[in-house]
């Protein structure tokens, strides 16, 4: 018997979402996959060493009701709104398997976030890739309806360009679309703007949120949906029973809390985006104009692939991307003050090397 051959067609086809390296803690300064350069708020750590000191023998909480009814209650919603993930990604997982049965499409930009086509051929979907213009605007057929489109995925802010579309241009989507759109707010803390005042608005937008990236909390996984009540039920219904650890629910709900370390880390890391782009800048490099807490950059005069090799080569890691059809450079995520300033020392040389 061939091991393989009871394995679905759809599985053997495809490759697999490959996260971000992530290599051993220390080796490189590590700008590569959007996490916080700073540690969590301190009261996420004692709520969680707290928890691991009461009732890890029993199940958690199947739906974190402890952080549903504080993220309600800082969104201006009832808890029925609110559905928790381990990590957005489970959140994405659990909308295609609700929404994208074999054979149907989904709608994504492109580029951005690879998951969700992984997702789709997982669903055994086709998948409509909407390229960005040269310039990240999304052109019109993104906005146009289509039978046999059964979900819409939306990064806003958007990965890697780190530009955002305004709560009015995705309302229109919405309202073009008989499908529903999932407006990914991985980024959306620190944004000018955000969506989740449009889950009240039209009956088809959902919001998924993380902790990851903003409460500096990619290690402890969890990731918030919002959207009517009615569709959180169907979603319910595909969870992991237990998506959720007694860990993770104590600490998010810390977390969340904590309101104002929230708002410090948001204009620290504001301040970063400023001072590493305009460093950027200065040494030749085109940087998009950014609402997230990373920069899309290249350099005229130097392929984005060898500048990824040198600095690696130099201990500093950040993301190379190339976009088959649509073109490549590289993703740098806000560091500290010394990371940046690590970074920008390490460029002069690669940047006096190459004689630019
Ligand atoms: C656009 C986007 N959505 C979702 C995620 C997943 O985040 P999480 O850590 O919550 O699974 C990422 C992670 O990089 C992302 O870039």
């Amino acid at each position: 018997m061939n091991s393989l051959e009871f394995v679905r067609d759809e599985i053997l086809a495809i490759r697999g979402y490959v996260s971000g390296e992530q290599p051993p803690v220390g080796k490189f300064i590590k700008l590569n996959t959007n996490e916080n350069p700073f540690p969590p708020s301190n009261s996420v750590i004692k709520a969680i060493q707290q928890a691991a000191t009461q009732g890890l023998n029993v199940y958690p909480d199947a739906l974190a009701n402890s952080f549903r009814i504080c993220a309600a209650q800082m969104l201006g919603l009832e808890k029925d709104w609110i559905l928790c993930g381990n990590g957005s990604d489970d959140l994405l997982t659990m909308l295609t398997r609700t929404f994208v049965s074999s054979g149907s499409t989904i709608r994504i930009p492109y580029p951005s976030y690879v998951l969700y086509r992984t997702l789709g051929q997982i669903q055994g979907a086709r998948t409509e890739e909407i390229h960005f213009e040269k310039d990240w605007r999304l052109p019109s057929s993104f906005y146009e309806n289509s039978s046999s489109v059964s979900l819409v995925f939306l990064p806003n802010p958007n990965s890697p360009s780190g530009t955002v579309l305004s709560p009015e241009q995705v309302l229109k989507i919405a309202d073009q679309l008989d499908c529903p759109l999932v407006v990914d707010e991985a980024y959306a803390d620190f944004s000018d703007t955000n969506c989740i005042g449009l889950v009240r608005e039209a009956e088809n937008v959902i919001v998924t949120r993380t902790l990851s990236k903003s409460y500096g909390l990619a290690g402890l996984r969890f990731g918030y949906a919002v959207a009517r009540p009615e569709i959180i039920q169907q979603l319910q219904k595909v969870k992991d029973s237990y998506n959720c650890d007694a860990l993770a629910i104590a600490g998010a709900t810390a977390a969340i809390n904590d309101q104002s370390w929230l708002t410090e880390n948001r204009s620290t890391i504001g301040n970063l985006r400023q001072q590493m782009a305009r460093d950027l800048r200065q040494r030749g490099f085109e940087v998009t104009p950014s609402q997230a807490n990373f920069v899309w950059c290249h350099h005229p005069k130097i392929s984005s692939n060898d500048l990824y090799q040198q600095l690696k080569s130099n201990q500093i890691l950040v993301r190379y991307m190339d976009y088959p059809d649509w073109g490549s450079g590289i993703r740098i995520s806000v560091g500290t003050s010394s990371q940046i300033t690590a970074l920008m020392a390490i460029l002069d040389t690669i940047v006096a090397e190459n004689n630019l």
